[in-house]
């Protein structure tokens, strides 16, 4: 009975609540304001779950810190049950990776005989985990201003994963997609002078943006194209469905690249 008296008055609140008084909360009560932000699911147990993982996760200062992060697991768990108006234990598989906040080393996929990858023979355990990556980078997203969380992973031929998120700034315009992230991840671990480009290494980047065909900016391709442009672009939604594979240059025909920079040189 008692719960069922808060449950009105919650649902009260969510429907009192106007944006404009959001916008007025300072950063705390906002995060506090969440839970009351949204009416009751009905897959009730599974919600209890997910935030139970979420609440014994992070202490109750790593909550406010990391409110942008309890905010993108919301809106996240809220897309993927109203796409079916349920929740397949892929997408519950998913969310939990907002709560597993570990992602510390650099993941490496075995090969063996000395195999290379390129973008062609990859077999989908490989594209499953790349997603995977993506996923948990996504959860890493500064996104404060767009709330709209990006995760990438670069796959290079011999089987290491660079995984990055997108994180913004105050002046808008520094923003960073969560792709160069990732191509800056990469880099600035393994290149060695020119190689990374020269020996085509990245031979795919997996992108995982919530609602799906997370195409890659127009900046981000001509930054990728630098170093392939044969590589594999997997793009995919939050739960790993409504997957697009393409090569880059299908997405960035005729891109620009150091072979132009080399023509022009030939004829000075
Ligand atoms: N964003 C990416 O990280 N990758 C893309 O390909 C498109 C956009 C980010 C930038 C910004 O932080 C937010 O998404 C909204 O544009």
């Amino acid at each position: 009975m008692f719960s069922f008296i808060l449950n009105i008055l919650l649902v009260t609140k969510v429907f009192s609540l106007d944006t404009s008084e959001l916008e007025t909360k300072n950063f705390n009560e906002k995060s506090q304001l969440l839970d009351n932000q949204y009416p009751p699911v009905s897959r009730q147990i599974d919600f209890d779950d997910l935030k139970n993982i979420m609440e014994n996760s992070f202490t109750d200062n790593e909550k406010i810190e990391k409110f942008s992060v309890v905010d993108g697991f919301y809106k996240d768990f809220y897309y993927l049950k109203n796409l079916n108006n349920n929740l397949s234990l892929k997408s519950f598989n998913m969310l939990k990776q907002w709560a597993k906040k570990n992602q510390t080393t650099i993941p490496k996929i075995y090969l063996p005989n000395n195999k290379k990858l390129t973008p062609d023979n990859l077999d989908d355990s490989i594209k499953e985990r790349l997603i995977l990556e993506a996923q948990r980078a996504r959860t890493f997203a500064y996104a404060p201003y767009s709330e709209f969380h990006v995760g990438a992973a670069i796959l290079t031929k011999d089987g290491y994963i660079y995984s990055a998120a997108n994180f913004e700034n105050a002046a808008y315009g520094n923003t960073i997609c969560a792709e160069r992230c990732a191509i800056a991840k990469a880099i600035s671990s393994e290149n060695r002078g020119v190689s990374f480009q020269q020996n085509a290494d990245i031979v795919a980047i997996a992108i995982v943006i919530r609602g799906g065909g997370g195409s890659p900016c127009g900046n981000c391709r001509q930054a990728l194209n630098e170093f392939n442009p044969d590589m594999l672009v997997i793009m995919s939604d939050i739960d790993a469905e409504n997957i697009i594979e393409k090569h880059l240059y299908e997405l960035l025909p005729m891109g620009f690249g150091p072979a132009n920079l080399d023509k022009a040189k030939a004829l000075e």
